[in-house]
């Protein structure tokens, strides 16, 4: 009997081949026609939804959204991709494509499977390079450019279709033959398409059997029956049909008040699908908490899989594809390590590695002489090594991603006034600069309550930080990012940053002495060996270092989403992204694609599940002095 792997691994495809075409041990049945599967794709799948047609329909900044039951070797969304390349327009325009795989293929046999076709082998190849690992939950793959962002979840149909917040334009009805995998024909299955589906959607099958045509003729669909490909004799179209027309989405004006990574990132994430943006900092892009010359791209993960890992482990691994854009300029993938560096940290990391089944190419542990190899400084542990970590320059970074045409900057300017009148907001500054928006996001760190024009309070505070720059002759390496109570990342030039105090009900701008030696003196115990003989004097007094200030929530978690009013529920134009404490690197990037999704009304890229932790709902209280 199989035994479902420990969270959050996922039963992979187990595949035999056949002249190169992979057939399901499981199911008993191949992924696609042996005959010619891409030709079949496009008869049935493109052609029957008349895709070429209404791609070259998009309106700029718009999208058309395809979902599909059954991702398998990924060959109907290459086909649907290239057709995109032939005949979207070539204004900015997106498209979304939505699929899940209960059994999703290796790297490996993906790579082989899609060999099959040289003439997707570009498509492939980015595909290839961005496929995540094999983990239950949704995984955003963001594609050429961004005008291809395919939702892959892995897991069950019946989860994803209830968990996913999406209409589809057209639907790619896959799974293997109903007689062979039933449970992707059921009827709540069919109910789901329906539910999922706007008036005017299409859908398209190879399969023509009576009793799947008849279930989605009770849900809407007006059903057709026609010429299958090849030597098969049948296949189903149809459509939704329904009086009320889908509305046509407006494009609305966007304010971001906020420069860090969390502004930056969304800014160039909305003006990447095309929608202008207008970026306002009181001083500049990456001047704050994201101002630092080295940050570690890092998360601990729990020992449970619950929520709150999947949120930490879905931005970990989106993170690393975002940041990949930008590998030897301001991400630097050297790999990280956890440090079991104590006692209680060597228990957690045991408990963890019994509860959880985690692929290697997210983290596998590593013994003291493994870890002392991988770094290159002698530990006196061993620990959790993540390969696709590292470390970015987060102020470089932010410089880099608001640099776009699409973005309007407004920077050296205050917000001190945001107000709705009219149906718009208007936004005043310090320096008597006043803008209008229809919608406006806050992203304004550990500031972002005193922007927030609602009677109650949210439970967000500030927590002081501060790193020191230790001079790289002091240093023995390391050559990857070290983590364990303090941080160090390999030398950028002169020194390496390592840090950070965190310093409540401390609100000094200052770096001090005291906070460079605790930082030393941490560093020290965690890793004795990384000094070297002349750093015998390391004194805070010669350091240089840098303060500011993290904002963080009641709960630790991040917050995404409209801002909640205690009167009126969610706003629907006034959204807040901050809380990211001391993981803004890992957060942010993951966390502007969600709200990115939100303001275009695309469809968003978190399951329920991770969109309710998000919430900022659960930060709102009535009349509470924040301590
Ligand atoms: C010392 C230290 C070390 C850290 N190290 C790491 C690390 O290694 N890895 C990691 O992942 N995270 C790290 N963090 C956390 C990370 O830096 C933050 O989570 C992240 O930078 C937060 O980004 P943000 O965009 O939300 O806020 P910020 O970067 O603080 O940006 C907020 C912006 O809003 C602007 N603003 C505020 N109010 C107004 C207003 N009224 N009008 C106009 N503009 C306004 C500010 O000028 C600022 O530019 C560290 C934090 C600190 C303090
Ligand atoms: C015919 S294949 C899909 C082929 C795919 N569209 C392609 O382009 O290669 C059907 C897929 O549905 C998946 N599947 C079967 N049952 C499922 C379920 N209950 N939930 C999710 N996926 C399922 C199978 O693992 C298989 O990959």
């Amino acid at each position: 009997m199989d035994r479902a792997p420990l969270p959050p691994g996922i039963e992979p495809a187990e595949l035999a081949w056949h002249d190169g075409v992979p057939e399901s041990i499981r199911f008993g049945d191949v992924y696609f026609s042996p005959d010619n599967g891409l030709e079949e794709t496009r008869y049935v799948f493109l052609q029957h939804n008349q895709l070429p047609e209404r791609f070259a329909q998009i309106p700029e900044g718009g999208n058309f959204v395809i979902a599909e039951n059954g991702f398998g070797t990924g060959l109907n969304f290459l086909a649907a991709w290239q057709a995109w390349q032939r005949h979207a327009p070539a204004h900015a325009a997106t498209l979304h494509f939505v699929s899940v795989e209960r059994f999703p293929l290796t790297h490996e046999d993906l790579a082989r499977a899609l060999a099959k076709w040289p003439e997707l082998a570009a498509l492939a190849d980015e595909l290839l390079l961005h496929y995540p690992p094999l983990v239950r939950g949704v995984h955003r793959l963001v594609l050429a450019g961004g005008q291809v962002r395919l939702t892959l979840f892995f897991g069950d149909i019946t989860d994803a279709w209830q968990s996913l917040d999406f209409q589809a334009d057209a639907w790619f009805l896959d799974g293997f033959a109903p007689s062979r995998n039933p449970d992707m024909w059921l009827e709540n299955i069919i109910n789901k398409i329906r539910a999922h589906s706007r008036p005017g959607t299409t859908l398209a099958t190879f399969t023509s059997v009576g009793r799947i045509r008849r279930a989605l003729m009770e849900a809407g669909f007006r059903m057709e029956k026609t010429v299958g490909y090849g030597r098969k004799r049948d296949m189903l179209k149809g459509v939704l049909v329904s009086e009320n027309p889908a509305p046509t989405e407006q494009q609305e004006s966007i304010a971001i008040i906020g420069a860090g990574v969390a502004g930056c990132a969304l800014a160039r994430n909305l003006a990447d699908r095309g929608y202008p943006v207008t970026l306002i900092d009181a001083h500049g892009p990456g001047t704050a908490a994201s101002g630092n010359a080295q940050g570690a791209l890092y998360v601990k993960l729990g020992v449970e899989f619950n929520d709150q890992t999947e949120l930490a482990l879905t931005s970990l691994t989106f993170a690393q594809r975002f940041y990949h854009n930008w590998r030897d300029q301001h991400w630097h993938p050297t790999g990280l390590l956890q440090l079991a560096h104590n006692p209680q940290e060597a228990d957690r990391q045991r408990r963890f590695l019994q509860r959880n089944d985690y692929p290697r190419s997210i983290f596998y542990p590593v013994t003291r002489e493994q870890a002392s190899a991988l770094t290159g400084v002698p530990t006196e542990s061993g620990g959790l090594w993540f390969p696709g970590s590292g470390w970015l320059e987060p102020a470089h970074l932010c410089k880099e991603l608001a640099n776009h045409p699409l973005i309007s900057t407004l920077f050296h300017s205050e917000v001190n006034n945001l107000r709705r009148s009219a149906g718009t907001w208007s936004i005043s500054t310090e320096n008597n600069r006043s803008i209008t928006a229809d919608r406006v996001v806050i992203c304004s760190g550990h500031l972002s309550p005193e922007l927030i024009p609602t009677k109650g309070r949210f439970r967000l505070k500030a927590i002081r930080g501060q790193v020191s720059h230790l001079p790289a002759t002091a240093l023995r390496g390391p050559t990857a990012v070290i983590c364990g109570n303090r941080y160090l990342n390999p030398a950028l030039g002169e020194f390496a940053v390592t840090g950070a105090t965190f310093d409540l009900r401390d609100n000094n701008p200052s770096p001090t002495v005291e906070s460079h030696n605790e930082n030393i003196d941490e560093l020290g115990s965690m890793l004795p060996a990384v000094f070297s003989n002349e750093s015998n004097a390391l004194r805070g007094e010669e350091l240089n270092g840098r303060v500011a200030f993290r904002c963080t929530t009641h709960d630790y978690q991040p917050v995404a989403g409209p801002v909640f009013d205690g009167e009126t529920g969610d706003l629907d134009s006034l959204y807040l992204l901050t809380g990211l404490g001391s993981k803004g690197l890992t957060y942010a990037p993951l966390l502007a694609e969600y709200l990115g999704d939100l303001l275009t009304g695309q469809p968003p890229c978190l399951p329920a599940n991770l969109a309710k932790r998000l919430e900022t709902r659960r930060l709102y209280q009535t009349n509470v002095v924040v301590s």
